[in-house]
């Protein structure tokens, strides 16, 4: 048999007695040059870091995306979209939203679905849902919405008072908590699930073309749901029902995968669309802008160490590469701030030097120093710019496309308040059996509210996408339905 390592301290020092604390004698109190304890005691105590404030419980793993169409070029100049049959290594992450790190996999929340795409020109992440619309549509209120979601302050529970009080105030929440609501609320596995960048973003060509965009990745295992009682029971057996099912599918070589498809809006049409291109309450309509099927991604490797990939992984939606770019979504906007903000609260100035956040290409920059830095700090490379030492140099063709901006600056409210029609729309769609278990999931978690104007106000929103839905939901909660909510 091969000999065994010899363990060590964190220096590397043969460790020789791993049982027994050094004391004086058997009973003796324990002398403070066991240092090898103290260490050992003192790295024990700083094992947790702060968990992610929201998206906290995941699971991740690692695989390509493959270009499957040769015509993409034609909208952006992405180099790693430029010809079929290219390939990227990704890192991807699943998550619920609202619970603590410890928290059930089987809730009905949102799932997130963040990828990173080590491209030859830097990480691209893009960091988007299972579902392609959102609660809220201005940045502002994220905060407000996150806390009805989390513990209330005075009891530590989760409280429904506080997120239908906050939702019948944000009638722009309707459409997407109606997603929620419904079977796609809880996804049989995160293998069974589609993924949407959500936001519209912008990609450019290397004419300087501009067109709006909207990510699809469409489930190659087909999207199915949990039944409610199934999750309940495995919310109490296997809280980490979706996280082993992730794992396990990969280790025994059953690879999901998703396909890429965009549907392209050409840019003008921001100005005439009859919806807000940029307001994440609202989808844009397949029939007007058909999918483009990109490519294929697919999921081949787990990680070697939970917490060193998963938890320790930073995506942003700030990370875009030449050929992708923001649009004006206020909601998209303001993340571009949170992300890295709350990445150097989480994990550290230098988190982009962490192996799971390391650009696959040459990072040449001028940061220098920080808490641990581990990648020799650009040794002795000059650490201003401009310099005539020969250091790097920025690209004018990198630059962003430019854009015309207009209006008066002040807060300004969106201009469309049309929070019923996409919800109608989706109501509509529903077979009565779907119907049949959203009314019921919705007056479910609706029963426990104790003020019935913070209900009927609710009910009120129903009602202006369709009567019968707020008179269904409203007869489950035993309320009649007064005219002035109508
Ligand atoms: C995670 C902020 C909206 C998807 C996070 C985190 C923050 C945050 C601070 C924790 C990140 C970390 O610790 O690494 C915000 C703000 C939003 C917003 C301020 C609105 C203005 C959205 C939307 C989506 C989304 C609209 C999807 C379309 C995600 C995902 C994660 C996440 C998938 C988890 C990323 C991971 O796996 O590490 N968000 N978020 N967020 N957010 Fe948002």
């Amino acid at each position: 048999m091969a000999k065994k390592k010899t363990l060590t301290t964190g220096a590397g020092i043969p460790v020789g007695d791993n049982q027994n604390s050094i004391t004086a004698g058997s009973r003796g109190p324990i002398l403070i040059q066991d240092f090898h304890l103290l260490e050992k005691l003192a790295h024990f105590n700083r094992e947790r870091i702060p968990e992610r404030v929201v998206h906290a419980k995941g699971a991740g793993a690692y695989g390509y995306f493959e270009v499957t169409n040769d015509e993409i070029f034609k909208y952006t100049k992405a180099d790693f979209l430029s010809k079929k049959g290219k390939q990227t290594e990704v890192f991807l992450r699943f998550s619920t939203v609202a619970g603590e790190l410890g928290s059930a996999d089987t809730v009905r929340d949102p799932r997130g679905f963040a990828v990173k795409f080590y491209t030859d020109e830097g990480n691209y992440d893009l960091v988007g849902n299972n579902t392609p619309i959102f609660f809220i549509r201005d940045t502002i209120k994220f905060p407000d919405f996150i806390h009805t979601q989390k513990r209330n302050p005075k009891t530590g529970l989760k409280d429904p008072n506080m997120v239908w009080d906050f939702w019948s105030l944000s009638p722009e929440s309707l459409h997407q908590i109606t997603y929620l609501h419904g079977d796609r609320g809880i996804p049989a596995t995160y293998r069974h699930m589609n993924g949407y960048g959500s936001h519209t973003f912008k990609w450019v060509n290397d004419q300087g073309e501009s067109f709006w965009v909207k990510y699809h990745f469409i489930s190659d295992q087909g999207v199915k749901a949990l039944d409610n009682d199934l999750a309940a029971e495995l919310a109490g057996t296997n809280p980490d029902y979706h996280r082993q099912d992730l794992f396990t599918s990969i280790e025994e070589g059953d690879h999901p995968s998703w396909t890429l498809y965009v549907q392209i809006i050409p840019y003008e049409d921001y100005q005439t669309y009859k919806w807000d291109l940029f307001d994440v309450t609202k989808t844009v309509s397949k029939k007007d802008y058909p999918r483009i099927e990109v490519g294929k991604l697919v999921l081949n490797r787990n990680p070697e160490n939970h917490f060193a990939e998963v938890e320790q992984s930073a995506f942003t939606p700030g990370n875009l590469v030449p050929g992708i770019e923001p649009s004006p979504d206020k909601m998209l906007q303001g993340r571009i701030f949170s992300y890295g903000d709350t990445h150097r609260y989480r994990l550290g100035v230098n988190h982009q030097q962490i192996p799971v956040n390391r650009a696959k290409v040459e990072v040449n920059n001028m940061q220098r120093d920080g808490y641990m830095t581990v990648n020799g700090n650009g040794g002795g490379k000059p650490n201003y710019e401009p310099n005539s030492l020969d250091g790097p140099v920025e690209d004018p063709h990198k630059k962003i496309a430019p854009f015309e901006v207009s209006g008066e600056a002040d807060s300004v409210a969106y201009d469309s308040d049309d929070h019923y029609t996409q919800a109608r729309d989706l109501y509509r769609l529903m077979s009565e059996d779907e119907r049949e278990r959203l009314i019921k999931n919705f007056a479910d978690h609706m029963r426990p509210v104790e003020s019935d104007e913070i209900k009927l106000r609710q009910i009120g929103h129903f009602y202006k996408a369709d009567p019968e839905w707020a008179e269904r939901v409203a007869e489950q909660l035993g309320l009649r339905i007064p005219e002035s909510v109508k």
